[in-house]
Parts: structure tokens; C-alpha cells; sequence
């Protein structure tokens, strides 16, 4: 059921891709996502050293024999990131999909990417960076609309719009996302042009989700008016959780407080802390306008079900319209 172009090059069940997280996508995320059929993508930018990150790919491979993929993060980062060591694990151990995301393509990770014979996929926000992508060898291009968890980009280019013009712009295929949360937006999606679609937001609520249970509970009570822009003074817009932090840095943003103060409030050690303690307000969570539709903690397993089976049976009603 649902066998697209991307099915077949990732080798998954459902054209479904569980979004890299910071912070959350480990071992037992990406696992759970790739057992349950999906695409789950591990993010490289969460482990300090090559070994802490080899560690972690050999625990994905004992917790699941399906196909993976590693996210190489191209945003600015305070820590400086070294892709080409986290490039010669991937090698080393075989892993078969690489993931870039962040405000440029890989052109040179591309070369080394192609010439080992790895499957591309790059993320981005508009036309223009999905057809750079594509001209640097991507073999897909993963879309997100101004929805979407997390980065924004600056384009602020809905998921309605955003994916029909890039899936005519490309000859490679589409992945699409950004307010995907149930099967009739999976649907929605592969009606525009998707061969695929990413999630984040609905997979928060995952049991297997390393965040605290007092942040599930808070998704769970939250609509589509519970998120909000922010860091876009410093170039990083991001589309998060409203909560007392989340504030405090969009005030921070009116001020044009600069780089140091903002990355202080909404910074990687907070979220952390957040994550997992359960201090609800103490950092910053990325957080899609999906979050609406999310309204039951449950299996990874089960949450990708669901969306196949809605989509599945809106797929049948439809067809008799
Ligand atoms: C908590 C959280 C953390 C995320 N961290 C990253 C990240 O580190 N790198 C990245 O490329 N995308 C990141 N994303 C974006 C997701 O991979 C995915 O593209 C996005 O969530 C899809 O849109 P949706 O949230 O509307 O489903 C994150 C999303 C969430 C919700």
C-alpha cells in the first residue's frame, strides 16, 4: 500500500520519513520508527565525539534491521560540528542514506556523499534551495512548509503551496511535511506531488520519545495557536512550543538582543533539561501547528498505523465522490 519512488529507494514500508531531532532522535527513536515501517533518522549533531556517535549507530543496528538514515546538521551550531568525522563512521559502518539540513547545500559533503555511492536526501524551505539541491546530486529533496517543527527558513512558504511548485520544479522525488499529522495529511501530500511525507511534530507523543511525560501531557492540551516564530533576529528562525521561554527569547528577538543572550535562553542545554526533567517552561521545544491534531500518546508503531490506515480508508471514500 502506498508504494511510491521513495519506498523504493529507502527499501521502507510507508512512504514516511520519522524528522530528525535534536536532542530526541537516538537510538530508540529511529529504531522504533524504522520498525514501524517508516524512515527513522538519526541526528549525528547529538553526539560530541566520532565514538559516542559510532556507539550510538551500532545500537540503532542492534535494535532494528531495517533501513535508517544518519542527519549531517548544516546549521550554525555553538559547538563546532566536524561532518567529514561523523562522514567516516557513516562509511565505516555502512550506513546507506545520508540527511543534510541547515541554511546551504552540502556542496562539497555532496562530492564525497555521490562518489561513495550513498543516497542523498537534503532538507529545505523553497523552490530555489530544493532545485540547488538537486543540481549538487541530491537524489530526493525533503520540503517543509512555514508549519513545520523547527527551522523555518525565512521563505514562510505554507505546505499547501510550497510542495506542488517544487515537485513540478524537480525531476528527483519529493519529500514533503510540515503539518502532517494524521492520514488525511498524509494524503494530502501525495495528492500535491509528495513521494513521501516527514513528520515531527505528531511523533513528540511517540512513547518512545525521550521527552518528559509533563511535556507529552502539555502537547496533548495544546492547538494549532500554540506555537510561535522565534530567533529570527539572528538568522535561526524557528517555529516552537509557547511557553515562558519561548517568550522570553521572542522578546529578546523585539530587542535585538544579539547571538550570545539568545542562544543563552534558547540554547541545546535547556531543552535538555526540559526533556528531561519536565520543568515545562525551563527551554525551548521545536513545535509544528500540527501539534492541533495530536491528541493521543501511543506507540511509534501505532501512530504510523494510523496515518496508513486514515489514509488508506479517506482514500477509499474518496474515490467514490
Ligand atoms: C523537537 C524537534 C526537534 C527537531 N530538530 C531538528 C534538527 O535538529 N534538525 C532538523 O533538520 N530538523 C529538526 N526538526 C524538524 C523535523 O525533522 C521535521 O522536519 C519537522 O518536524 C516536520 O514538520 P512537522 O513538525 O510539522 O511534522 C525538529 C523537529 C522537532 C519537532
Amino acid at each position: 500500500m502506498f508504494q511510491t519512488r521513495i519506498t523504493e529507494m529507502f527499501g521502507i514500508r510507508y512512504p514516511i520519513v520519522v524528522g530528525t531531532m535534536m536532542h530526541l532522535a537516538g537510538a530508540e527513536m529511529v529504531a522504533a520508527a524504522s520498525n514501524a515501517g517508516a524512515l527513522g533518522v538519526l541526528a549525528s549533531a547529538m553526539f560530541p565525539t566520532k565514538e559516542d556517535f559510532r556507539k550510538e549507530v551500532r545500537k540503532v543496528k542492534d535494535l532494528t534491521d531495517k533501513p535508517f538514515a544518519v542527519n549531517l546538521n548544516l546549521f550554525p551550531a555553538m559547538r563546532q560540528l566536524d561532518n567529514r568525522e561523523y562522514l567516516e563512521v557513516i562509511l565505516e559502518e555502512e550506513i546507506r542514506i545520508v540527511e543534510t539540513s541547515g541554511h546551504k547545500a552540502p556542496e562539497e559533503l555532496a562530492k564525497d556523499l555521490k562518489n561513495q555511492g550513498l543516497t542523498l536526501v537534503h532538507k529545505c524551505v523553497g523552490v530555489r534551495y530544493a532545485l540547488k539541491a538537486e543540481s549538487i546530486g541530491a537524489d530526493a529533496v525533503t520540503v517543509v512548509g512555514y508549519e513545520n517543527g523547527g527551522a523555518t527558513g525565512v521563505l514562510d512558504v505554507t505546505t499547501l503551496c510550497l510542495i506542488p511548485r517544487v515537485v513540478d520544479a524537480l525531476r528527483v522525488p519529493v519529500i514533503g511535511g510540515g503539518g502532517v499529522a494524521d492520514g488525511r495529511g498524509f494524503l494530502a501530500l501525495l495528492a500535491l506531488g509528495a513521494q513521501a511525507v516527514i513528520i515531527g511534530t505528531a511523533a513528540l507523543v511517540a512513547e518512545e520519545c525521550p521527552i518528559h511525560p509533563n511535556l507529552k501531557r502539555a502537547l496533548l492540551g495544546a492547538t494549532e495557536l500554540d506555537t510561535m516564530i522565534v530567533m529570527r533576529s539572528i538568522q535561526n528562525s524557528h517555529r516552537v512550543w509557547t511557553n515562558e521561554t519561548a517568550r522570553k527569547v521572542a522578546e529578546l528577538d523585539r530587542r535585538q538582543a544579539g547571538l550570545a543572550e539568545i542562544v543563552k535562553a534558547a540554547g541545546g542545554d535547556n531543552a535538555k533539561q526540559m526533556y528531561q526533567e519536565g520543568d515545562i517552561q525551563a527551554g525551548v521545544m521545536p513545535c509544528g501547528q500540527g501539534v492541533g491534531l495530536v491528541k493521543k500518546i501511543m506507540p511509534m508503531k501505532d501512530i504510523i498505523e494510523r496515518i496508513i490506515s486514515g489514509a488508506d480508508e479517506l482514500r477509499q471514500k474518496l474515490a467514490v465522490i
